[in-house]
């Protein structure tokens, strides 16, 4: 056995991951997600509505991005799924397990969608025909694809279920019959369904009350321990993300604002947008942090600007702030000229 081999997930018998003796770890393997230079272009736009946006999601880490709405999360987290509005332009890359979404034909690009990539979106019930049975939504898409036979794909899907922690005879149900909670879970087993190397979740608790968000997330990083599965988990809510994750990307307008290690990002942030969000979050308890009130208005897209997207709000905004977009620089890259320090990241 090679170097690392064992600690490979078995793609071609994804049954044998269900049962591991321990769990999967990522080894060496390439990363889950790696956008480079992401430039996505919209008509009738004055600026790119994501502005060079990098980004990566290690195998099996779990990371978050976080910003007010219309930051942009969306637009980045579904360009992993080759999910770009129409009239779009983009520019840059986007490698889901080393492979570039933007290059691929429609083939592959289904293919990824019901394979290495699979996303859990915010309203489960806007995401399931409510006609159909939750063990038929579970194996369609392998069972189109040919990935399996009818009675592996029920055994999986019954085993999946017993994974989010619902019983088999949910399978004959129909989604009416399950309340938000249990139909998110059975989202998470239908993504689990095609062994994904990345799992995007889009606010995947929003909709939710504030049990089943907690058991939602919970489940969540049980099952990236379980399956080594790389998750970028979008949500404005920083208690949700210093819950979850190893790394957190701040967004704002269409550009990273800041990245770092969760902790150190909360304990001391240094881009003036981030302590800004902080000092509007009540407390960092999951479920608590709304973005409430940042004062003013993130820019329009249909006005083009030189400098600093955030330097109408930002109390440090200099005349170089004005004229030059800062950017990324650093360790754990900050996008600002005048990055907060010591006493002024306290305040
Ligand atoms: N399909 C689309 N067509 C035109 N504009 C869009 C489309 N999707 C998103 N936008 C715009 O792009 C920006 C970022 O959107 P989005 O990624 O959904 O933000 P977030 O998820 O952070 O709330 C917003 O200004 C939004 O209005
Ligand atoms: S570059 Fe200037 S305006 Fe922008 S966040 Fe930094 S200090 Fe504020
Ligand atoms: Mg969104």
């Amino acid at each position: 056995m090679k170097p690392g081999e064992h600690m490979k997930p078995d793609r071609a018998h994804p049954e044998k991951r269900l049962h591991p003796e321990k769990p999967v770890h990522p080894g060496n393997r390439v990363n889950a997600l790696d956008i480079r230079g992401l430039r996505l272009r919209l008509p009738g736009t004055a600026r790119p509505v994501l502005d060079g946006i990098d980004l990566t999601v290690g195998p099996g880490e779990t990371v978050a991005l976080v910003g007010e709405s219309g930051s942009g999360k969306s637009l980045t987290s579904r360009s992993a799924l080759g999910l770009l509005p129409s009239g779009a332009t983009a520019e840059g890359s986007v490698l889901v397990d080393g492979e570039d979404v933007l290059t691929m034909g429609p083939d592959r690009l289904r293919a990824l969608r019901t394979g290495r990539a699979a996303m859990i979106f915010q309203d489960p019930r806007a995401a399931i025909n409510p006609l159909r049975r939750v063990g038929d939504f579970l194996t369609e898409s392998v069972r189109r694809t040919g990935a399996m036979g009818r009675e592996d794909a029920d055994r999986r899907a019954a085993e999946l279920l017993d994974a989010v922690g619902l019983g088999p005879e949910l399978l004959r149900r129909h989604p009416g019959q399950l309340s938000g909670g249990m139909l998110q879970r059975v989202m998470i087993a239908a993504a689990l369904m095609g062994d994904p190397v990345l799992l995007l979740a889009d606010e995947p608790t929003t909709a939710l009350d504030v049990t089943s968000q907690a058991e939602v997330i919970a489940l969540l990083g049980r099952l990236r321990e379980r399956f080594g599965t790389g998750l970028l988990f979008v949500t404005h809510d920083l208690g949700l993300a210093a819950a979850i994750s190893d790394r957190v990307y701040v967004m704002y307008a269409g550009r990273i604002a800041e990245t770092g290690p969760a902790a150190a990002l909360f304990e001391r942030p240094r881009h003036p947008y981030t302590a800004a969000l902080l000092a509007a979050t009540p407390g960092l308890d999951p479920g608590s942090g709304r973005l409430a009130a940042i004062d003013g208005q993130p820019p329009d897209l249909r006005q083009a600007s030189a400098g600093c997207a955030f330097a109408d709000r930002c109390r440090y905004a200099t005349s170089r702030c004005r004229e030059q977009a800062p950017e990324p620089r650093g360790e754990h890259p900050v996008a600002c000229h005048h990055p907060l320090e010591g006493s002024r990241a306290d305040a």
